[in-house]
Formats: structure tokens, sequence, C-alpha cells
């Protein structure tokens, strides 16, 4: 999903340099050389560049995104990913910031929660400045999921996933979901509703076992999407998973939650009024991720 991130970004064409870095042996080089031969077709500037291991390559960055580890295959939990995934995911984020001091990392490697924590724990970088990618993935298949329901296009739905990164620590906010301002309940049943909260929750999980291994189109368009916020400094708001301190009534974990992304990277976190049951379902997220951090 790297390299499915790298490709949107440039399409998008609003950076200029994107260095892709793997540990495989040219890989990264060729998906790389790869893109750049897209460029003339798709019409974009950014120019792309793949090194295996060579963090030096990478110096200055203003935005690192973290993808290095194993996906899951069918039928396992992203936590089970953890053992694997931790050791990569701190010497990773170690080498890209000895070479670009002053970055923002955006951690996507799954599990996705514990690995936004680890890298805080790891670095002791300010929070603003390390994002953890999942809610507002969870977010566009949310979407795609009440359109489907609706029979209605896309940008006629709005809607939020918060909470962990999970099959079952999701939280869809159906209850805030709209179609062009009106609420969807006025348009789907109470079963409908829940048929679409559930959907969303396994969506990872269902195209794992559609395709073998984890997604990548909807992964790689949600980050270039806050990459872009980002260096851009668009102020837009994306459910992330945030070191809180007290928000939401939690501390010490890193769970998601909307927040604003701009240039400083997290620029405020929004606290909702959540609702006695929503409020429930946040503290037994919260304390699924717990859990999963007390692996580390
Ligand atoms: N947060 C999310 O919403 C989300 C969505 C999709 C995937 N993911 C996670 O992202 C990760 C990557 O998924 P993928 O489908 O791209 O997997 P992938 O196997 O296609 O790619 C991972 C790449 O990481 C590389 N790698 C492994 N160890 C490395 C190291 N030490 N240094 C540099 N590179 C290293 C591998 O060689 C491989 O090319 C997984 O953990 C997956 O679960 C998270």
């Amino acid at each position: 999903m790297g390299a499915s991130c790298a490709e949107y970004i440039a399409i998008k064409d609003f950076a200029s340099e994107v260095v892709l870095l793997d540990i495989r042996e040219g890989f990264a080089e060729g998906k790389a050389m790869d893109l750049m031969q897209t460029a003339s077709l798709n019409g974009f500037d950014t120019k792309i560049t793949g090194v295996t291991n060579e963090y030096s390559k990478t110096a200055n960055s203003d935005v690192c995104v973290i993808t290095s580890g194993i996906p899951r295959k069918p039928g396992m939990t992203r936590e089970e990913l953890i053992g694997i995934n931790a050791g990569i995911v701190k010497s990773v984020t170690s080498s890209l910031i000895e070479h670009s001091p002053n970055t923002i990392l955006i951690v996507v490697s799954n599990p996705m929660d514990t690995m936004a924590y680890l890298t805080h724990q790891s670095t002791n970088l300010p929070k603003n400045r390390i994002i953890g990618m999942g809610g507002a993935l969870d977010s566009a298949r949310f979407k795609y999921r009440l359109a489907e329901a609706l029979d209605a296009p896309i940008s006629d739905v709005d809607g939020m996933v918060i909470g962990m990164h999970s099959d079952t620590g999701m939280i869809p906010l159906t209850r805030l979901a709209t179609r062009n301002s009106v609420p969807v309940s006025a348009f789907l049943s109470s079963d409908r509703l829940e048929q679409v909260k559930e959907d969303t929750k396994v969506g990872g999980a269902t195209l794992t076992k559609l395709l073998g291994t984890s997604a990548w189109y909807a992964p790689g368009a949600t980050v270039s999407a806050m990459v872009q916020a980002i260096a851009c400094d668009q102020k837009k708001m994306f459910p992330c998973s945030v070191l809180l301190d007290g928000e939401y009534g939690l501390k010490d974990l890193c769970i998601g939650v909307p927040v604003i992304l701009g240039r400083n990277g997290i620029e405020r976190i929004v606290e909702l009024e959540l609702t006695d049951a929503e409020k429930t379902n946040m503290l037994e997220s919260a304390e699924a991720i717990r859990n999963v951090n007390s692996l580390l």
C-alpha cells in the first residue's frame, strides 16, 4: 500500500518528491520506476525515487508514512501482527527521524493504534507529529456502505468512524451520519443501519478474504489525503489515532478521534458530545487497545 499511497500523492501533484524505501533489495526502485513511467500518461511532475534501506535519501522529509511490516492473511486479526511489526516499526521510525528530525510521522502498520503508541514511546516526539491512520479509512468504508444502503451517490453521504482500528473496536457513528445534512435514520431502518455498521467494522477483513492479503487502494488514497492536508496546510478534519491526554476522558493511549490536520500535523483534537452508549463503546475500545499495548 506504500506504492499505492505514492501513486495517489503523485496523481494529485502537490508534492515535489516522494521517496519509497523498502528492505527488499530493488523492490522500491522497481515500484518507483514503474510509477514514474505513468507520469507522462497521468500528467504529474512529482519525482518518485526508490531506495533499499538508504535512509539518507529520505533526509529532510516533511512527512514520513510508515507502512513497513507484514499485512494480515485471511482469518487473522490486526492484533496478531504485533510481534513482528513492533520491531520493524521501531527501527524504521528511528532511522527516519535520524535523517528528518522535524518530520511528521503517519503510522499505518498494524495493529495501528498500538504502533502509533509505540512510536510515541520510542521517539518522544511532540504529540502533534505522530498520527495513526485508521479511522479515516474506516470512515471511507462507512460512507461506501451507507451509499450502498441508501442507493445514493457517495458524494451525498457523510459519516465518521472513531475508536480502535479493529474489527470489534471500531465505532461507526451512525447517529451523526447524514445524506445532504439529513440524518440517515430518516431513510434507513435501525436494522439496516446496524447492518451498515457491522459491514463497516469488518471492511478490512472482507477485503483480506477476497484478496488473500490486506487492501491497498483505499488505504493508499486515505494516506495521500492526509499527507495533502498536512503538506498544503488544509486544516481538514479526519478521525486519526492520536495520543490523548484527558480528551474523551482518556489518557496514555492512541485511539481514533476527529482531529484537524494542517502544517503542524495535528492542529487540534475535536471533542464530540457522545451519547452514553457511544461513551461506553469508546471505553470498551480503549480497554481493547490497552490490552494490545500491554503486549509491547
Ligand atoms: N492502518 C490501516 O488502515 C492499514 C491499511 C492497510 C494496511 N495496513 C498495514 O500496513 C502494513 C503494510 O501492508 P501492505 O499490504 O503494504 O504489506 P506488504 O507486505 O505489501 O508491504 C510491506 C512492505 O514492508 C517491507 N518491509 C518489511 N520490513 C521492513 C523494514 N524493516 N524496513 C523497510 N521495509 C520493510 C516489505 O518488504 C514489504 O515490501 C501492514 O502491517 C498492514 O496490516 C494498515
